[in-house]
């Protein structure tokens, strides 16, 4: 199996290796898996255009390394626990056997769809285990998952769909989240109006909600699936073949499809799965993450599943019904291992003790974080409250594009400071660059976060588009990966990430770009143009702030018109880029040369109209007055 990591001087020391021979470092961590075929070299790479290879030449299948390899040790052990949305309906568990047989059954049944090696299939489930059946499905076969969040409008849904030109949708007749359906199909079928390359839907039956069926394009899941041969051969894949596409947002308009490939992303994530949690055979690992971002492809289903891992997947929301919902599960399994986001920390803390007192969280051994900066708040009273100020809390620092952890402790290993991602994982060299491209070493330095070695577990290009691949991650410093977040190294050479430096915000861990907003607001019929910003909330962390000029304000008044945007912004992307806040200005400020200037937004957004910096490019001083005085927020 792969190296563990058992003490801060065994950290350090695979640490040192790492970075001395990252080669021989990596090569050892591969051996633990299976491959078909051996690779001829561990990484080939250059960040000039960029080309990043790793275990090349290699051949193998990640699901032979989930079953097959596991199945000797661990066949009759659960993989996949599943806690439904309503607490009455009852659970359901999956072995390792019972799991390999419905992920073969439903690989073949992809194959008998036409369905084959590179062929990508959009997946818009909800959070049951077919939903984890369905990506270990596509990779048995070397069929590309992309899988869209079951939150997005049929708008984003449809323009993901094209954009990697599914052959496949895999859909439900609904979803169940707290007390509400999403409704799913309906859902799908608006947005396929619009995807020619879509040739057959796939169609759970979840909710029984009441749906149509388009003939000769929908089938039902359990009609596809029966009587399928519970055998199906592992498609031969190359290392460098794509696994996934992960659709996520960027500082300009158009999500980016970013692509993970086979065998560094195997690597990857079960290096760090292991290590990271400190996973012991046996233990119940909870993460609650929804698996339509890379939290739950990589440690939800990925990395716990190639670790032979028990891996618990929840349905719901934890607020229903009632905030104590994530310490029943808990409790009701015995979780050793809990995963979960800064704004459901915030957001329970919010909902008082009541809910957390008097629940058996004995059995938990580590925490985590991930998606956001935490503060200190939110970190103390989960160390305190629900770890009982027992278990170390591992505040995960990672990306979409970075595929598994890059900055985080060592579950009980690597001494914690609230709010401090602390320190890089072996494989993984962070620099600190100041805006003029130079590199800040030693210690007490602030500056963008960049990477100068490549890692296997990295994104390898956008689906269609390497030059903005390039230009995004490998153009802001020379030979090296921008991650497009601020971060400071303190006097202990601790990390602590300060949040995005682009123009990406964080709303409740959910990645939004600015301009893919200010897109959708500005399809608003009287809307002439907007700007949209992040400005600090108690709860989401960031909430999202429009600022927007309209022509006229005939009809339904300023309300009306603030609600019939934030609802266009629902409708085109989805509820979690619904702005917070609409404030309809006279027009924006922008510098001579027409640039809007968004440092001045974000001040007033921030609450501090105080010191508004150099304001001499400025076009029109009275647009920035006239914006102050009718802030939403106190300035
Ligand atoms: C951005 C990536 C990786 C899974 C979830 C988000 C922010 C992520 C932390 C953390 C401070 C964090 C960064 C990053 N972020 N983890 N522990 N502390 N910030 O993935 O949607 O690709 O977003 O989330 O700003 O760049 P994502």
């Amino acid at each position: 199996m792969i190296n563990k990591i058992h003490s801060l001087g065994g950290y350090i020391h695979e640490y040192q290796k790492s970075v001395a021979n990252p080669q021989a470092f990596w090569a050892q961590q591969g051996e633990s898996f299976f491959w078909r075929k051996r690779w001829d070299k561990v990484v080939d790479w250059n960040f000039d255009e960029p080309k990043i290879q790793w275990y090349v030449n290699g051949k193998l299948n990640i699901t032979e390394n989930i079953f097959e390899r596991n199945l000797y040790t661990h066949g009759s052990q659960e993989a996949i626990i599943w806690e439904p949305n309503n607490p009455d309906e009852e659970s359901r568990t999956l072995t390792y056997s019972e799991l390999f047989v419905e992920v073969n059954k439903f690989a073949n049944t992809l194959r008998r769809l036409g369905v084959g090696k590179g062929d990508r299939v959009a997946i818009y489930m909800p959070m049951v285990p077919e939903l984890a059946i369905a990506l270990l499905a596509c990779a048995r076969i070397g069929a590309i998952h992309s899988v869209v969040f079951a939150g997005f409008s049929a708008n984003a849904l449809k323009e993901r769909i094209n954009d990697a030109a599914a052959k496949v949708l895999l859909t439900a007749d609904g979803g169940f989240r707290g007390d509400k359906i999403t409704p799913l199909k309906q859902i799908a079928d608006e947005a396929l109006t619009n995807c020619s390359s879509i040739e057959t839907v796939v169609v759970l039956k979840r909710t029984k909600s009441d749906i149509e069926m388009v003939v000769g394009r929908d089938i039902w899941w359990h009609k596809a699936v029966d009587g399928q041969s519970e055998v199906c051969p592992a498609e031969e894949m190359d290392s460098e073949d794509p696994l996934f596409i992960l659709y996520t947002s960027g500082s300009t308009g158009k999500p980016k499809g970013i692509v993970h490939t086979t065998g560094g992303y195997m690597v990857y994530s079960g290096y760090t799965f292991s290590n990271v949690f400190q996973y012991h055979a046996g233990d119940v690992y909870f993460c609650t993450a929804d698996i339509g971002w890379i939290t739950g492809h990589t440690y939800i289903v990925y990395g716990p599943l190639l670790a032979g891992a028990k891996t618990l997947m929840f349905e719901g929301v934890p607020t229903w019904p009632d905030a104590g919902r994530f310490w029943d599960i808990v409790s009701k399994y015995q979780v050793n291992q809990f995963y979960t986001a800064p704004t459901a920390i915030r957001a329970l803390l919010a909902k008082g003790n009541e809910f957390v007192e008097g629940k058996k969280l004995s059995s938990l051994k580590v925490l985590g974080t991930v998606g956001e900066p935490i503060n200190e708040e939110a970190w103390h009273w989960y160390h305190d409250h629900v770890g009982r100020n027992q278990c170390p809390i591992v505040d995960t620092w990672w990306q979409t594009e970075t595929g598994g952890v890059m900055v985080s402790p060592i579950a009980g290993i690597t001494p914690t400071k609230p709010s401090f991602a602390t320190l890089p994982l072996p494989g993984v060299q962070p620099v600190i660059v100041s805006n003029e491209g130079k590199e800040l070493t030693g210690n007490s330095v602030e500056g963008n976060l960049c990477i100068k070695y490549p890692w296997p577990g990295m994104a390898r290009t956008i689906w269609g588009d390497h030059e903005r691949f390039r230009q995004t991650y490998f153009s802001s410093y020379s030979k090296m990966y921008f991650t497009g977040d601020g971060v400071k190294r303190d006097e202990d050479g601790y990390y602590r990430i300060l949040g995005r430096v682009d123009d990406v915000i964080n709303v409740s861990g959910h990645r939004l770009g600015t301009a893919e907003i200010e897109n959708a607001i500005n399809e608003h019929p009287l809307v002439n143009e907007s700007a949209v910003v992040g400005y600090p909330h108690a709860i989401k962390g960031q909430g999202i702030y429009a600022f927007v000029a309209c022509g006229e304000l005939s009809t339904g008044g300023e309300d009306g018109i603030r609600k019939s945007i934030m609802q266009g912004v629902t409708k085109i992307i989805g509820p979690i880029a619904r702005p917070d806040l609409v404030q309809l200005v006279p027009g924006l400020p922008k510098t001579r040369s027409g640039k809007i200037m968004r440092r001045i937004l974000r001040k007033v957004a921030e609450g501090d109209a105080t010191n508004l910096g150099d304001i001499s490019t400025l076009l029109d001083e009275d647009v920035v007055e006239q914006i102050i005085d009718g802030a939403l927020v106190d300035v």
